[in-house]
């Protein structure tokens, strides 16, 4: 059992921030805003802090961790990037991108950070409330979402303290995340560009910036640079209810998820019934998202009714995510 702690509640004024940067370089766990999904923070050079990343989260400790900073030069200071990195990290950084290039030999993140790879995935977020604590750390900050493991990502304080009370050292309350998705990884290794997770930026808009097609990670793991995301465990996300994908109708009894203007036939013995985005825009219904899981499932319907959602822009990584919420769980 996890030992049972005080989750500071903190401010993001001046104390609260000095606060949580005093818990981070102490080796302990912080929870923070990002503009993707809260992220569950540990100072990424220290092995003790970041081994209770997993242990908080009960999470399989073979997954490497997103290591947050704050600036181009602190990103460059851990990973060599070629001439693509550097081009997506001036087009979409600050942003919800995460870049996996091969780590430099004096990088200091912890080898349980990086799960014992020779690469390493790096992120500066957007959310202001994120960059404050990154500098209030004053180092590389390891974090992945501050859910407990398969469960459904957090987008509100509220739903970290549903997982993590008592688990970790403190919390900064910040707003809700405004885009509601994890970010979007590519790997930029020397040998090609790939897309290993959709997630904030669409793949439109970094092709665009690239100038070519992105491809995804091949499915087999390539000895020595495992290119895919390894924590991409299909049963993810996963919520109590089943999810029913691409439904027409809702049965009785069930919760239904909806896109768009027209309603699914059956919603009137639905037991509830939540829209992402009434007027089918996919960003709103991304930043709605897990929010709407969280309140569907909690209002105890066995099923959740999936409303099919278009694959353009956000709607790769909205599709992905409930994809993985209704695979069958192990
Ligand atoms: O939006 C986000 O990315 C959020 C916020 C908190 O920043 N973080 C997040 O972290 O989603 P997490 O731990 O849930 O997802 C990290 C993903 C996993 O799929 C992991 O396998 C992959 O990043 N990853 C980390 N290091 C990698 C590496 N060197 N090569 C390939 N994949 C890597
Ligand atoms: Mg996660």
């Amino acid at each position: 059992m996890n030992t049972v702690k005080t989750t500071r509640r903190l401010t993001k004024d001046a104390s609260g921030l000095t606060e949580a940067g005093e818990i981070l370089r102490a080796g302990g766990l912080l929870a923070f805003p990002t503009e993707t999904v809260y992220g569950l923070g540990a100072d990424a050079t220290n092995g003790m802090a970041v081994a209770g990343i997993y242990k908080a989260k009960g999470r399989p400790s073979f997954n490497p961790l997103i290591v947050h900073v704050s600036s181009l030069a602190e990103a460059q200071a851990l990973a060599r990037f070629n001439d693509e990195a550097l081009v997506l990290a001036k087009a979409f950084w600050p942003g919800p991108l995460t870049l996996v290039a091969p780590r430099l030999p004096e990088c200091p993140v912890s080898e349980l950070a990086l799960a014992g790879l020779d690469s390493i995935a790096i992120r500066i977020p957007a959310s202001p409330d994120a960059r404050a604590v990154l500098v209030a750390a004053g180092r590389p900050i390891a974090a992945p979402s501050a859910n407990r493991s398969g469960r459904v990502s957090p987008t509100t304080a509220e739903h970290v303290l549903e997982d993590l009370d008592g688990l970790i050292d403190g919390i900064v309350i910040g707003e809700q995340a405004e885009i509601g998705v994890e970010s979007t990884i590519v790997a930029c290794l020397d040998w090609k560009t790939v897309m290993l997770r959709p997630g904030g930026v669409s793949r439109a808009a970094i092709e665009q910036v690239l100038g070519h097609r992105l491809d995804d990670a091949p499915e087999a793991q390539d000895a020595g640079d495992a290119p895919r995301a390894p924590g991409m465990l299909l049963s993810h996300y996963a919520p109590r209810a089943m999810v029913r994908l691409n439904a027409t109708d809702l049965r009785p009894g069930e919760a239904g998820l909806l896109f768009g203007p027209s309603g699914l036939t059956g919603s009137e013995y639905a037991a509830v019934t939540l829209n992402l985005s009434p007027t089918g825009d996919v960003v709103e219904a991304a930043a709605h998202l897990f929010d709407a899981l969280r309140t569907l499932d909690a209002s105890g319907a066995p099923s959740i009714a999936v409303a099919p959602i278009p694959e353009s822009g956000l709607g790769e990584a909205i599709n992905d995510r409930l994809r993985r919420a209704a695979a069958p769980r192990e």
